[in-house]
């Protein structure tokens, strides 16, 4: 026999058992189901008419690579094995073959396989990824800059106490957080950096840590701390009370009030004289309050 022959042969073999495989198995996409922590689960069975199945079978791959037979059952004998770990946590419908387990906890991630051999020696194969959730709960923010002042950075931390499998996203004054140059998200988006602080930053911060279960939020309002708490005295010079101008009428009129207390006393009554006193800087601030600084010159 010529070898292309033989080739031929064999791929309308290999063909000819790949298009018979799916006929006898029907595999289901595999279905996301997310549960409570520490309730109860229930996995979804058929409505089948059970007259027409052999066996039926509930197994899981847990999470930690373990597979597990949980039970398997044969509604003509009515014949049972339920998997002794089990035995207390689940109950299992002789009609619609759903599986329910109470009390789920970590270890029962993992996907479940529920196989039904039917009479006629087809099978049907149903898959569910279990996923336990714990719902987000009391979301707090924590900042690691006491004092935000303008052109530091501060950083917000965002955690839920409770809750898993939690992604979170950040809002300002309700809207989703612009991210630019100045505003840097950690890479689980749990902690956000502003830069360089301004007073457009100035606002309402909103957490929100959400999964698929719940999802919680909470709020940090962003203002400026005040320079140093003192303003510089130039400013207050320039723009507050009394101004320059003021400053230097103060002064004239001091200087020339001391030089005439200097001349009518000047009949060695004191050696000691204020030849020239000057005010310094005026006490800019009612929170900090410096006495103005006199310049003793002694005459010897
Ligand atoms: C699970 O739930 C039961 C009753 O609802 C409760 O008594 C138990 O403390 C819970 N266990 C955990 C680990 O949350
Ligand atoms: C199947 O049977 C169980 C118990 O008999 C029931 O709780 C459940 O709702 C039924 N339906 C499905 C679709 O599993
Ligand atoms: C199941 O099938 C049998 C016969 O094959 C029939 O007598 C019975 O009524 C069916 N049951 C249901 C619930 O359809
Ligand atoms: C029964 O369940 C336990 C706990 O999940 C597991 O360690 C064991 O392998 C199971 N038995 C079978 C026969 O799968
Ligand atoms: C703020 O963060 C930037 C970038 O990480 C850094 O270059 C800068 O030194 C920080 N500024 C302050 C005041 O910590
Ligand atoms: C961000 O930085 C890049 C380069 O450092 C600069 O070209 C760009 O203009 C900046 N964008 C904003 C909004 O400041
Ligand atoms: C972080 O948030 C950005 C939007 O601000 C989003 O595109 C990204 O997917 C989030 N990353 C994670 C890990 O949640």
């Amino acid at each position: 026999m010529p070898r292309e022959t033989l080739h031929e042969m064999l791929l309308a073999l290999l063909l000819y058992l790949a298009c018979l495989l799916p006929e006898v198995t029907m595999h289901q996409k595999t279905k996301e189901v997310y549960w409570h922590f520490n309730t109860t689960l229930l996995l979804m069975g058929t409505n089948l008419n059970a007259s027409s199945v052999f066996n039926v079978e509930w197994c899981a791959q847990l999470n930690r690579n373990k597979e597990v037979s949980i039970l398997t059952y044969s509604p003509s004998s009515k014949n049972i094995y339920i998997n002794e770990s089990y035995k207390k946590r689940v109950v299992f419908s002789h009609t619609n073959f759903s599986l329910t387990i109470h009390c789920v906890t970590f270890s029962d991630e993992g996907v479940y396989t529920l196989t039904i051999q039917l009479l006629d020696k087809q099978q049907q194969i149903y898959k569910s990824r279990v996923t336990v959730i714990i719902p987000v709960s009391n979301v707090h923010i924590t900042r690691q800059t006491s004092a935000p002042h303008q052109g530091k950075n501060i950083t917000l931390n965002c955690l839920g106490t409770e809750g898993n499998a939690i992604s979170y996203s950040w809002q300002k004054c309700n809207q989703p957080l612009p991210i630019g140059n100045r505003t840097i998200l950690s890479k689980d988006n749990a902690s956000l950096t502003l830069i360089n602080i301004q007073q457009s930053d100035i606002g309402n911060y909103r957490c929100v840590a959400q999964n698929v279960l719940s999802s919680g939020h909470k709020d940090f309002i962003l203002q400026l701390c005040a320079e140093t708490g003192v303003s510089p005295w130039w400013s207050y010079g320039i723009y507050g009370y009394p101004g320059y101008l003021g400053y230097a009428i103060v002064i004239f009129y001091i200087f020339s009030w001391v030089k005439r207390t200097r001349k009518s006393s000047s009949k060695g009554q004191s050696d000691t004289i204020y030849e020239n006193t000057t005010f310094e800087t005026p006490p800019t601030n009612s929170c900090k309050r410096v006495p103005p600084v006199y310049i003793k010159y002694v005459k010897k």
